[in-house]
């Protein structure tokens, strides 16, 4: 209060001194205009996750990690534009706590590039913050880079859920998946869905063990006992999408319809892993159904990771920690359009990820001729009007610990069906594939998709998605 008080009067004096002329005026003026970024963007869910004032264009991650001590060393380039003119900002990145877990930040460097310009910055470091003073300070719209060299023992992070994520250490290696907040618990974000970024990741292993990163493989090199893994994504990615996950693998890679690759990475402990060979037709069924292939590469990690016991659809390769089943295999593939390549802006709407896997679950079942998508919608709704599942409105969470429990992806699938029956198989079809290709790359709300089916079905909705999206109950008319 005082603080804006304050800067207010200051500003009222600046405006007054230039406008009179002053050179001191100027002067003073130029260094009012510095403020630090925030150290959240106000997530509902997670109000610290993401900083403001800057806008990552890419992250460029070094990592060496030894699975049998857990110590993982990393060096991270994060390729910026201010956004606001900045005297500080932050980073998302878990600091060591006293139990030894997580990282001890050693440098941290700003320049124009990742070479000649950087120059070593002040910076301080508490709970998952890391505030960097760049010096000279940072113009709205300029391109900076920023070094952080850091270390120590990775541990995973555990959600409001009770469930982990993060970098997970296994018995050969980690899995690494990082949604929603487990990012800071590997690399320094800009830790928020909204600023997507590309991603180079390169990872260090002990000889043996197989390093996986988004995107494609550029190399993978062996030096006195290392790998080196090196990947590339050119393609935007939210920070949650990121992975690292390493072990004793089997590495296979193929190629696919349209030249894209698919790296299937199988634990050798996994020996049933025949549904696999459904990605070709599974990658080609979403591509006839919503529109071309967003990304430039795809496949699957396997491995074993009982600890986690679910899956995440790290951008191009998902994550299993276990053999998938059919549907979560089509689950985690579809995501790719709906999730990866159309994101949520903010964590409550998280059924325009999951309703959307869902919905593509039931539409894979059907196409197989297994089941319809009206006979998964008829599984769902025979739970009893009285069971707690039809008392979460799936647009209206009441808190994180919610996120990733039935009622965002089965009633958020059921939202989806239940449209398709309101306004007919040809305006739903063409409403997926609007909503992807009008999206592809971006964030979305709620709000954007009900304007979306609005616009494509000529049909007035709103009672609709209010009876399925936002109030409590079992839906009987809609
Ligand atoms: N998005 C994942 C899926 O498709 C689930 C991630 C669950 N994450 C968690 N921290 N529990 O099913
Ligand atoms: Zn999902």
């Amino acid at each position: 209060m005082r603080g804006s008080h304050l800067r207010r009067l200051g500003l009222a004096l600046v405006t007054l001194l230039i406008a009179t002329g002053t050179l001191a005026g100027a002067a003073l003026a130029d260094d009012e205009r510095y403020t630090p970024g925030s150290s959240g963007l106000g997530d509902p869910f997670f109000p610290l996750a993401g900083n403001g004032g800057y806008d990552v264009q890419s992250y460029d991650l070094d990592l060496d990690y030894t699975p049998a001590t857990r110590a993982l060393v990393g060096r991270a380039f994060v390729t910026a534009v201010a956004t606001q003119d900045l005297d500080a900002f932050n980073l998302d990145l878990r600091k060591q706590d006293e139990e030894g877990h997580f990282y001890a930040v050693s440098r941290v460097a700003v320049g124009k590039d990742n070479g000649p310009t950087l120059k070593d910055m002040a910076f301080s470091h508490e709970g998952q913050e890391l505030t960097v003073v760049p010096r000279p300070k940072l113009k709205t719209g300029e391109t900076f880079v920023v070094l952080v060299e850091y270390a120590g023992t990775a541990h995973e992070v555990t959600d409001p859920d009770e469930s982990i994520e993060g970098f997970v250490p296994t018995d050969d290696g980690a899995f690494v998946v990082s949604e929603p907040q487990g990012a800071p618990g590997w690399y320094p974000a800009n830790d928020h869905p909204t600023d997507k970024a590309l991603f180079d990741i390169s990872i260090t292993v002990p000889e043996g063990i197989t390093a996986l990163g988004n995107g494609v493989l550029l190399s993978s090199e062996t030096e006195n006992g290392k790998t080196t893994w090196e990947w590339s994504h050119g393609m935007p990615m939210a920070p949650y999408l990121a992975t690292a996950t390493n072990g004793v693998f089997s590495l296979t890679v193929t190629e696919l319809a349209g030249g894209i690759p698919s790296y299937v990475a199988v634990d050798p402990r996994r020996t049933n892993t025949a549904v696999l060979a459904h990605i070709p037709a599974v990658m080609a069924f979403f591509t006839d159904t919503y529109g071309p292939y967003p990304f430039d590469a795809t496949g699957a990690i396997v491995d074993f990771a009982p600890d986690v016991g679910y899956a995440l659809e790290t951008q191009t390769k998902a994550n299993y920690s276990n053999t998938p089943g059919e549907s979560t295999l089509a689950h985690e593939i579809a995501h790719e359009w709906f999730g990866n390549a159309v994101t949520l802006s903010s964590w409550p709407d998280i059924w325009l990820n999951e309703g959307f896997a869902r919905l593509s679950e039931w539409l894979w079942l059907e196409h197989r001729g297994i089941r319809t998508a009206q006979q998964s919608f008829d599984l769902q709704y025979a739970r009893p009007a009285t069971s707690s599942f039809w008392q979460t409105p799936p647009a209206a969470l009441p808190g994180p610990e919610v996120l990733f429990s039935s009622p965002p992806y089965d009633r958020g699938g059921m939202t989806l069906h239940a449209l398709r029956g309101k306004i007919g198989d040809m305006a739903f079809f063409q409403l997926l594939r609007t909503w992807y290709v009008e999206n592809r790359y971006g964030n979305v709300t709620t709000a954007d998709f009900i304007e979306t089916a609005e616009e494509v079905s000529g049909m007035q909705l709103d009672a609709f998605f209010d009876v399925w999206l936002f109030q409590p109950g079992k839906p009987t008319s809609w």
